[in-house]
């Protein structure tokens, strides 16, 4: 079997081929802001402006589009205008073909492609990125979010404050890159509230010191109090449900710093930590794809083109999971 999916939920438009063994292929094209964050009109028609081109280059280096089994697109959550573009696009390619369109939750992507890629069994995953930030659990037919943001996602938070420390978009990698300078840190704020966890607050405290405290030290200090609640609201979860397993996914898992105090908490709770490959913690085609034919695999007949929407406030809880 081979699926095709289609990425579309913020900034990035990616297309990905799999098959039960492989990743066929991966490709995809970021929209990178001129000034600021996202312009979600903007970011969508990046998207249709590289569709096509990104469709050609997964022809070539996949298969025959003839051989493929399903279609799968990020149905949500995401920016509308965005998710609209990657709908489009789906469904013209599922009538094309004649095959069925998958409609697939991006969270949930993120956790299959990661324990694909990991060999993870059941793990607790810290899903952190610019849209979202949440503790995930499988528990009886279900992923239940059992801590999360309870304003913006951490990724927001590093891009925000980097917009105002003048680095480009998104600002993750230079707020890891400016931390790596130093290992003085200031007290600030520290953003855990039982399992869920806030950032609006030390982005705001941390803006105000701008000027004051040297560049390294300010992220240096963000970074080590930020990663520390989301890593602290991890163990408490993996402690109450006795999670023997730690999953990190999402854009911000790329850094180092964030990795490093994943692991130390699982060695010291005799946990494993397991991290997907960096292309597969951004987001990917390939990831929607994979959600696409587990559910193509079980059964998911597709949606009727006439009622396959979007759904922007999608959340992973609300996806009943009968393929585990
Ligand atoms: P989602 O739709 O899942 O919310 P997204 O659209 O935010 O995802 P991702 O590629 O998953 O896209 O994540 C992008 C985020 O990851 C940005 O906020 C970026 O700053 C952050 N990021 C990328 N690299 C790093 C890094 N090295 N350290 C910290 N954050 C990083
Ligand atoms: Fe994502």
């Amino acid at each position: 079997m081979k699926v095709l999916g289609i990425e579309s939920t913020a900034h990035t438009f990616g297309v990905g081929v799999v098959s039960e063994d492989e990743v066929l292929c991966s490709v995809k094209s970021m929209f990178e802001p001129d000034e600021g964050g996202i312009h979600p009109r903007k970011a969508a028609e990046h998207h249709y402006q590289h569709a096509l081109e990104k469709l050609n280059e997964a022809k070539q280096k996949s298969a025959d589009f003839d051989e493929l089994d399903a279609i799968a697109f990020s149905q949500g959550p995401g920016i509308p205008q965005c998710l609209d573009v990657g709908a489009v696009v789906a469904r013209s390619l599922a009538e094309k073909h004649d095959i069925p369109l998958l409609g697939v939750n991006h969270c949930l992507s993120h956790i299959s492609i990661g324990t694909r890629t990991t060999n993870a069994e059941d793990p607790t995953t810290l899903y952190v990125s610019g849209g979202n930030s949440q503790i995930i659990e499988y528990r009886s037919g279900r992923y239940r979010v059992i801590g999360e943001t309870q304003d913006i996602a951490l990724g927001n938070a590093l891009d925000k404050l980097a917009r105002d420390l003048g680095y480009p978009h998104p600002g993750g990698p230079e707020i890891e890159n400016q931390a790596g300078k130093t290992d003085e840190i200031i007290e600030l704020s520290y953003p855990i509230k039982g399992m869920d966890f806030s950032f609006s607050g030390l982005v705001t405290e941390t803006q105000r010191k701008i000027g004051d405290v040297e560049e390294p030290v300010l992220c240096n200090s963000f970074q080590e109090h930020a990663y520390a609640a989301v890593v602290e609201a991890l163990e408490r979860a993996m402690s109450q449900s006795g999670s023997k397993e730690a999953l990190l996914t999402g854009g911000v898992a790329m850094n180092s710093r964030l990795r490093e105090m994943v692991e130390k908490m699982c060695e010291q709770r005799d946990a494993e930590a397991y991290f997907p490959p960096p292309a597969y913690c951004m987001d990917n085609g390939a990831m929607i794809a994979h959600q696409g034919l587990i559910q193509l695999k079980n059964g998911d007949k597709g949606l009727d083109l006439t009622y396959s929407g979007v759904k922007p406030g999608w959340r992973p809880d609300q996806v009943e999971v009968d393929w585990i």
